[in-house]
């Protein structure tokens, strides 16, 4: 009778690395492997096909999970609740799909009986530690397995040869020196000629949106309604959340909006030189930002602002799970009650300008607001609130300027 091989659950792309994980696994720690497909909304020519090349590769079992509407519904609705930009800049794609596939990677072992989990990330960067935080935090009884960090190729063609010995299927055409990850929330595209920051990033590199330059001479508008911080309808149009972001990918895409060319901290210490492309997430930032400003009370929007930055950096950091990030959930969901009405965005070879909002839950008054007819705005009181708002810097100020020092 043929042994009992303990079971791993292997994140599986379709790509090389993971492909060679699949027998590296089986060869090296004598392991069945199931391969777990997660889309989120990534570009392919067919899962079901990724799907019988991890069969063809040695897989007992592999699976196509539909993770989308989790993902916009339970992921990305609280991204855009916070606003959530890593060091003000990048919206965390790959960081927020980490703790989701790491679920089902999870949820599979357990139905399964799988001992271990294994993923293609490198020793290098931030998906490694997602990965890991998240599996550890949901059952820290799995053991992680990480060939890649593991395995003895120093470089690609070895990779490329190992996987052609031991009957992997290799890529005959190799593909653009870059590395991609994509999902709804965006792309990233990274190594290759980018690797040096002076380099401009080649226009090839960009699949969702097209050339700022080249982008259509006629604006575009979209009008997007939200109920509590999430869109819910865009040009009047009801929509699900998962719809209105490919929707707005498409036209914001179009006109050339969303690219980003970035050098970011990773957790693990290194600068990495980063380009993006996040058309429909930045303008759906972009559009909610602007609703905040009109819907919420000054000191909750500007408290608010240190909260979404402590967000974006615990979900880079892969501390999706941690009780610090449930607690900053809390605090923006609250925030989030009035958060509702209507957004118009303009799109013009590559920019994105909010040109119109409304809510009924505006916060704006033109009574008050008024430099005309109508003003309502006490200016009376203007100056006994200015003498007492300076008083504190006044009285400072006094007793710099008797100790002979110059205030300027
Ligand atoms: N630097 C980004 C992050 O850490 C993107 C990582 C993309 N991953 C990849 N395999 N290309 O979230």
């Amino acid at each position: 009778m043929a042994e009992q091989r303990e079971k791993c659950v292997l994140a599986y792309s379709g790509g090389l690395d993971t492909s060679v994980c699949i027998k590296w696994l089986q060869e090296e720690k004598n392991l069945d492997i199931i391969a777990v497909v997660g889309e989120v909304g990534q570009e392919h020519d067919g899962l079901e096909a990724i799907r019988q090349k991890a069969l063809r590769t040695g897989a007992i079992e592999a699976l196509v999970v539909d993770m989308r509407e989790e993902f916009a519904n339970h992921y990305l609705n609280r991204a855009l609740h916070a606003n959530a930009l890593y060091e003000n800049q990048y919206p965390l794609l790959s960081a927020l799909s980490r703790p989701l596939i790491s679920k089902y990677l999870v949820d599979i072992a357990h139905e399964y009986g799988a001992k271990y989990i294994a993923h293609g990330c490198t020793g290098k960067g931030n998906d490694q530690v997602r990965f890991e935080t998240s599996i550890m935090m949901l059952d820290p009884t799995i053991e992680i397995i990480a060939p890649v960090r593991e395995w003895e190729f120093k470089t690609r063609p070895q990779e490329m040869e190992w996987a052609r010995e031991h009957g992997v299927e290799v890529p005959t055409t190799e593909k653009a020196p870059y590395s991609i990850d994509d999902n709804v929330w965006g792309r990233a595209i990274e190594c290759g000629v980018l690797e040096d920051p002076w380099a401009a990033p080649p226009t090839d590199i960009y699949t969702m949106t097209g050339h700022p330059e080249e982008a259509p001479d006629e604006p575009g508008f979209v009008e997007v309604t939200f109920e509590k911080g999430i869109p819910c309808a865009i040009d009047g149009v009801e929509k699900s959340y998962l719809d209105i972001l490919y929707d707005m990918n498409a036209i914001a895409g179009k006109h050339g909006f969303g690219r980003l060319d970035l050098i970011e901290n990773r957790l693990v210490g290194v600068k990495s030189r980063e380009c993006y492309e996040v058309p429909g997430a930045l303008s759906l930032i972009t559009a909610h930002k602007a609703l905040e400003a009109l819907t919420l009370e000054r000191d909750v929007q500007h408290y608010k602002l240190g909260i979404e930055q402590t967000w974006a950096t615990q979900v880079y950091n892969g501390m999706w799970f941690a009780p610090l990030t449930d607690a900053l959930n809390a605090f923006i969901e609250e925030t989030q009650k009035h958060v509702s009405g209507t957004v118009r965005l303009k799109f013009y070879k590559g920019t994105c300008t909010v040109v119109g909002r409304k809510s009924e839950f505006s916060l704006y008054n033109k009574d008050l607001a008024t430099y005309d007819e109508g003003d309502i705005f006490d200016h009376a009181s203007a100056k006994g609130f200015i003498n007492l708002f300076a008083l504190a810097g006044k009285t400072w100020a006094e007793n710099r300027r008797q100790a002979g020092q110059d205030i300027f």
